[in-house]
Formats: C-alpha cells, structure tokens, sequence
C-alpha cells in the first residue's frame, strides 16, 4: 500500500473513469438495437475464453442510474463511455433509431445533473455487422458512413458532451481484429490489414468535420501507445525495435498530426487517395492516450512473416493479464510523444490506465485490492512527474469502472474499480475506489502548478 501522500494535480485536472458499450451494456435486443460484429464474433464457438457474451454484460443498460450514483460517489469530474453504433444505426447507415439515441440522452442528463462531465466515444470496436458483410473497414465507404453516423450523434448529444472521441485504439482494432483475428471480426490479413488503418484514420477525419459542423465540444482521438523496449543490442534488434514502435505508436499519430505514413508502413498505398492526409490530419484539441504496458521487441527469426519479435519485458509485478505494471513507462511514453511531435502535439489526457486482478469479496463481503491501489497510485505519479518534464496532460481515466466482459478474454479479467458479481448484478465498490474517492478529493481544486 502507498504510504507517502499522492502528488498534487493542476486546478482543473480532469479525473475519470471510462468503459465500452458493449462491454457493459447487455440488452443486445432491445429498443432497436441492430448486430454488432462483437455480437457475431462472441456467439461463434471457441473465440472468448469461457464462452460468455456480451449479451447481458454488467447490465448497464437497465441499471445505469446506479452506475451514475458509483460515479458521482467517487468524485470523478468526467466519464468515458461509448456509444454503440448499432443502437444509433441498426443496419450502420440510414436515420437515426430515436430510442438509441433516447439511451445516451438520458444518460448525459443524468451524468450532468450528477456533476460529471460526459465524454463520449463513437466507436469503441462495435461495427454494425451488415457494414463488415460490405468489407467493414477494409472498404472505404466505412469511413463515410462512420461520418454520417458520428453527425447523428452530435446532433442529438452535441450540445451536452463535453468531450468527443471519435475511436478508440484503431490500432489494436486493426490489429487484432483484421491482423490477427483474436479479435471481432476475425480476420487473419496480416499486413493486409493496412487499409484498416487507412480508412478509420480517414473516418475520424470525416468525423471530426462532422462533429465541427454540429457542436462546439472538443474533439479527440484515442490511440493506445506502447513504449519499445528493444530486447538485444544487435542492428537487427534496433532496426525491429523501430519497425514495431511505426507499427503501435506512430502509424495512427504521424498522419493525424500532419506528417504522412511512416516510411514503410503503409503496404498499400493505393488506398491514399488525393486530399485524404489533409482530411485525416484536421486539428484535434486533445491526445487520448490508452497506456498499459511496454513492448519488448527484438529481431525475427529467420522465415518470419514479421519484421519483429515479440517477447516480454521482465524486471515487473505483473497482473492477472501478465502484463508488466510499468509506470516508468507511462513517463517515458509522454516523453516519446512530447519529444517526437514537439509543438505538433496536442494536450494530452491518459484517456485508459488500469490493471486486472482476481478480484473477489472476502469473507466481510468487501473486496480488497492492494495490487489495484499501487497501480494507480504509481501511473499517477508517472503523470505527474511527465507533467515536470514539461508534458501538457490534462486527465487521468482509470480503465474501468465497473468489472466488465474483456472482448476475447470474457469475463475472466476484472478490471472494475468495482466489483461485479455477474449471477446477481450486484456492485461492490473495491478498496481502490474507496482509495481513489479520496486521492481525488485530496487533490481537487488545488492552485494550479
Ligand atoms: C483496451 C480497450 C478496452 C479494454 C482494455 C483492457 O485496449 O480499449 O476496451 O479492453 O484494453
């Protein structure tokens, strides 16, 4: 357990919590709701660890008046969540469905009457399936009708959301959902995946001048970034260690802050069409920043399909995922970024940080969590200290709220600041959100740096 007081945040430092919709929401038939290819994918046999679906989650859906009073209790100034496109768009183009959007509406007025600031995400993975039955966001036409959806949303919700985020982590949703297919919707394209990359970066950009057109707001993206650790000190290694960090931290960063692909990572470029760097590199006013761990790399074996290897960073606690808790990396990441793109680089907010652990009520029905509590208390403390670099971050928002349905992994990673028994519903808060309640009230309102 920490035992020195938790360091001082600027007035205005804004603290929150963030979570998907359908990792939480459940109610996957109702009001309209169309197929998601997240619904697809977890109905089909033998791709999420223990079988679950999201189709009933934490919920949240019906019981999101109670999710909103754990919030106001913990004092967070502002909550992520994401908009399920299929509730907006059952088939993914067409008018707007009213009683999806009547779901956010509510919610933002609720979140708002309970002091907490609304930011919201279009796109956290959910893509209507009858778009990916049309080539998903390996066609182009994905971007445009993301844009179309993104002015529904802004015109119902555009003048309540404090912050807009377009998507979340296109990196790892090109990755791993049309790279490797551990994720929905499957697909095993390898570098083929690259118009992937392409057309959401071309989306968010059609987006943004959508959300302008409609609302005030500031508007935001949210890459998840990994600090490269190369493991091994040949010129092979470093040269791997280089070809990984344009893969994770630059392919979706250098277009959007005006300098093109990096060199080589764009494996067909046929896909850029006139104008569609300028599109995509429209002014953002905030940096999302997902962070978890760092990435070891180092050179291939002879035959790989990859100009890398993967292998783990040792030297770390690890959690429940056997990742690595490195706040170390967290300041080094704002470093790499601030260092990188200088003057280029928007504010920042951490917009994800957390950690899963085997969370579960002792015999006191409390649920303890020590592990969670350093975790955050250490990433805050990297926060801090890359704010005395001279990094300009703005929040911290913890990953997640409530333990929730972890994509492939199902419910078996507990990420939740508070406890979900998923027989009965019920919430408990853990000891981290007892923690970080007064972290924040510890540290809100205080004179500015
Ligand atoms: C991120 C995702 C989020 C959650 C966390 C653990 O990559 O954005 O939905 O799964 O990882």
């Amino acid at each position: 357990m920490p035992t020195a007081p938790p360091p001082q945040f600027p007035a205005g430092f804004r603290w929150g919590v963030s979570t998907s919709a359908y990792q939480i929401e459940g109610a996957v038939a109702e009001d309209g709701r169309g197929t998601s290819i997240w619904d697809t994918f977890a109905h089909s046999p033998g791709r999420v660890a223990d079988g679950s679906t999201g189709d009933v989650a934490c919920d949240h859906y019906h019981r999101h008046r109670e999710d909103v009073a754990l919030l106001a209790g913990l004092g967070v100034t502002a909550y992520r969540f994401s908009v399920a496109w299929p509730r907006i768009q059952p088939a993914g183009t067409g008018p707007a469905n009213p009683a999806g959007l009547d779901f956010y509406d509510r919610l933002v007025d609720d979140l708002l009457a309970a002091g907490v600031d609304p930011v919201a995400t279009l796109y956290h993975w959910d893509l209507p399936q009858p778009l990916e039955d049309a080539g998903g966001w390996l066609a182009r036409d994905a971007a445009e009708r993301f844009a179309a959806y993104a002015d529904l949303v802004a015109a119902r919700l555009g003048d309540r959301v404090k912050l807009w985020i377009t998507l979340n982590e296109p990196f790892v949703h090109m990755s791993l959902g049309y790279g490797t297919g551990e994720h929905a919707p499957g697909r095993t394209l390898l570098f083929d995946a690259f118009p992937v990359a392409h057309h959401q970066l071309l989306g968010h950009g059609l987006a943004v001048a959508a959300l302008r057109a409609r609302t005030a707001g500031p508007v935001a993206i949210a890459n998840n970034y990994s600090p490269v650790r190369v493991l091994g000190d040949t010129d092979a290694d470093r040269a791997a260690g280089a070809a990984y960090e344009a893969l994770h931290n630059r392919l979706f960063t250098d277009p959007l802050l005006g300098r093109g692909y990096p060199d080589g990572t764009l494996a067909d470029p046929s896909v850029v069409r006139d104008g569609d760097l300028a599109t995509i590199a429209a002014p953002i006013d905030v940096l999302g920043v997902n962070y978890y761990n760092p990435t070891g790399v180092r050179a291939p074996a002879e035959g790989s399909p990859l100009p890398f290897e993967l292998a783990p960073v040792e030297g770390y606690p690890r959690t429940a995922f056997d990742w690595p808790v490195a706040p170390d990396g967290l300041r080094e990441l704002l470093g790499w970024l601030r260092g990188t793109y200088g003057d280029a680089l928007p504010p920042v907010e951490i917009t994800e940080s957390g950690c899963a652990y085997d969370d579960r009520p002792g015999p006191d029905g409390r649920v303890h969590d020590p592990e969670r509590i350093a975790y955050l208390d250490g990433h805050l403390r990297a926060v801090r200290a890359a704010l005395d670099d001279g990094v300009d971050v703005r929040g911290y928002f913890v990953w997640s709220l409530l333990d929730n349905w972890e994509w492939a992994e199902g419910f078996t990673k507990r990420f939740g600041l508070v406890h979900v028994d998923y027989a009965t519903q019920a919430r408990t808060p853990k000891s981290s959100y007892a923690w970080l309640r007064d972290t924040i009230a510890a540290t809100r309102g205080e004179p500015a740096r």
